[in-house]
């Protein structure tokens, strides 16, 4: 029984099927509740030495408040010297670093920071607007590390060195992995 009245139907079917396919990976609505971080998609996104994957994002799942990476930095890898107006609270899971924070913003500029050494286990919190870098310090083993920021998407502030002014800071804005869903669907504010 071949009715001729399907065949339209069948390729409507084919055709919002690609169109879902095609928009998943930046779609708020079409993940798994409980996901497999190894089958996440992860990606340097142009940064050598990275490895990012956001668990929990702003612009991929449609998280409000807060966002959660996973991030893994090769030997010698580092972030940029950077700010943002938001908290972030790193939880180490491999490796040792250094973490440097910049803590007194009344400066003009950055200046120097102070040095922390940060290792598996260990927790921190950078403060709002402080500028701070984070480098993996070994020579062999990657730095892992759990980043939650707050108020997603982050709006960085890139520093070329630690004395370049505060007001001279370039915003990175949509930041590295968060181009390629920025202009995605708007979505509900709270
Ligand atoms: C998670 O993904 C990895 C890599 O694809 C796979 O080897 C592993 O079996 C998965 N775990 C589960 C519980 O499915
Ligand atoms: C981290 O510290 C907690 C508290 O002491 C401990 O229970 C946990 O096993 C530690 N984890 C690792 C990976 O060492």
């Amino acid at each position: 029984m071949c009715k001729a009245y399907l065949l339209p139907i069948v390729l409507l079917t084919w055709v919002l099927l690609a169109v879902t396919l095609l928009a998943s990976d930046c779609s708020i609505n079409g993940f798994p509740l409980v996901r497999n971080i190894s089958a996440l998609p992860q990606s340097n996104y142009g940064r050598e030495g990275l490895s990012h994957i956001t668990l929990a994002g702003s612009l991929i799942h449609g998280m409000k408040e807060i966002e959660i990476w996973l991030q893994t930095f090769s030997p010698g890898s580092h972030t940029p010297i950077h700010r943002h107006s938001c908290e972030e609270v790193f939880v180490v899971l491999k490796g040792t670093g250094t973490l440097y924070l910049a803590s007194d913003s009344h400066r003009k500029y950055p200046d120097n920071p102070k040095m922390y050494p940060v290792f598996a286990n260990s927790t921190f919190i950078v403060p709002v607007n402080d500028a701070h870098q984070v480098w993996n310090t070994d020579d062999s083993e990657d730095l892992q590390m759990l980043v939650i920021v707050s108020r997603p998407p982050v709006k960085v502030f890139i520093y070329e060195d630690w004395s370049m002014p505060h007001t001279a800071a370039r915003l990175k804005y949509p930041y590295y992995w968060d181009e390629q869903c920025f202009d995605s669907p708007v979505r509900d504010e709270l």
